[in-house]
C-alpha cells in the first residue's frame, strides 16, 4: 500500500511513523508512506494557503489553489490513483470496519487541514470522502489521519511479527478483549485465574469468550446491543 499524507504540518507525523508497527511496516516495504507540504503549493510571497471566508465570519479557510496543486502533484507520482480522504469532524466516523475496509485499497490519500475549514470546492472538485475519528472538534486533522494509519497499516499482511493478531482483537469479532495475565502467578495478593494455569485449552476458550462478553455487557452495552443483533440476523 501507498499512503500520501498531505497536511501543512508533516514534522507532526514525524515521530508517530518511526515508531513499532508503523516504523516495521514502512522498512519492511509493507506500506509507503510519503509526506507532502500543502505550502509548498502556495503561488504568493507569503506562502499563503488561507483566506478570509466569504460572507464573513471568524477564522479562515484553507484555498483551493494550493491544494489542488498539492493534490494533483502527489496523485502524479504514482499511477495507482487511490482513494482521497478528508479528515474532518464532519465525516464518516472512522471505526474497524471503516479500517478494515481500507486496508484492502492498494493506495490512499490523507488530506488533512487546519484553520476553520476547507473551502467546500475542495472536497466537492478532488471527490474527496470525509473521514472523522469521533464526535469532538480537534484543532485540525493531522491528528486523525495519524489514526486512519495507525488503524489501517497494522491490518496490512507483514506488519505485525505474527500474523494471527490483528484481528484477533477487541471490536474484530465486535467484542471487548478478554483479560491478560502475565508472571508472577500472585502480586500484591492478587491472583492470576486458576483456569489460565490449568493447560486445558477448551476451558480457557470458554472463560475467555465468557470474560469478553462480560465485560462488552458491562462497559460497552451500545457494542453488546450491535453484537446481539448481528447473532439473531444469522
Ligand atoms: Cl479528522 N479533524 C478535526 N479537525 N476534528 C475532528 C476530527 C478530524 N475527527 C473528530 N474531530
Amino acid at each position: 500500500m501507498r499512503i500520501d499524507i498531505i497536511t501543512l504540518f508533516p514534522e507532526m507525523f514525524e515521530s508517530p511513523l518511526k515508531y513499532s508497527i508503523l516504523k516495521r511496516a514502512q522498512e519492511a516495504g509493507v506500506v509507503k508512506i510519503a509526506l507532502s507540504n500543502i505550502r509548498d503549493f502556495a503561488t504568493d510571497a507569503y506562502k499563503k494557503v488561507d483566506d478570509k471566508p466569504y460572507g464573513g465570519g471568524p477564522g479562515m479557510v484553507m484555498m483551493c489553489g494550493p491544494m489542488f496543486d498539492c493534490v494533483e502533484h502527489v496523485r502524479a507520482q504514482d499511477s495507482e490513483p487511490g482513494r482521497i480522504l478528508m479528515l474532518t469532524p464532519q465525516g464518516r466516523v472512522f471505526d474497524q470496519d471503516f479500517a478494515r475496509e481500507l486496508s484492502g485499497e492498494k493506495r490512499l490519500i490523507l488530506i488533512s487541514g487546519r484553520y476553520e475549514g476547507f473551502d467546500e470546492r475542495i472536497r466537492e472538485g478532488l471527490e474527496a470522502e470525509q473521514v472523522s475519528i469521533g464526535d469532538y472538534v480537534l484543532s485540525g486533522g493531522e491528528l486523525g489521519a495519524m489514526v486512519v494509519v495507525d488503524a489501517v497499516v497494522r491490518l496490512l499482511e507483514g506488519a505485525l511479527g505474527d500474523n494471527a493478531s490483528s484481528e484477533d482483537e477487541s471490536f474484530s469479532k465486535g467484542l471487548l478483549e478478554y483479560p491478560q495475565y502475565t508472571r508472577p502467578e500472585e502480586y500484591r495478593g492478587m491472583k492470576v485465574p486458576e483456569v489460565l494455569l490449568s493447560g486445558h485449552h477448551a476451558n480457557i476458550a470458554k472463560w475467555r469468550m465468557e470474560q469478553s462478553i462480560e465485560r462488552t455487557k458491562k462497559w460497552r452495552n451500545d457494542l453488546w446491543n450491535e453484537y446481539e443483533k448481528k447473532l439473531h440476523k444469522k
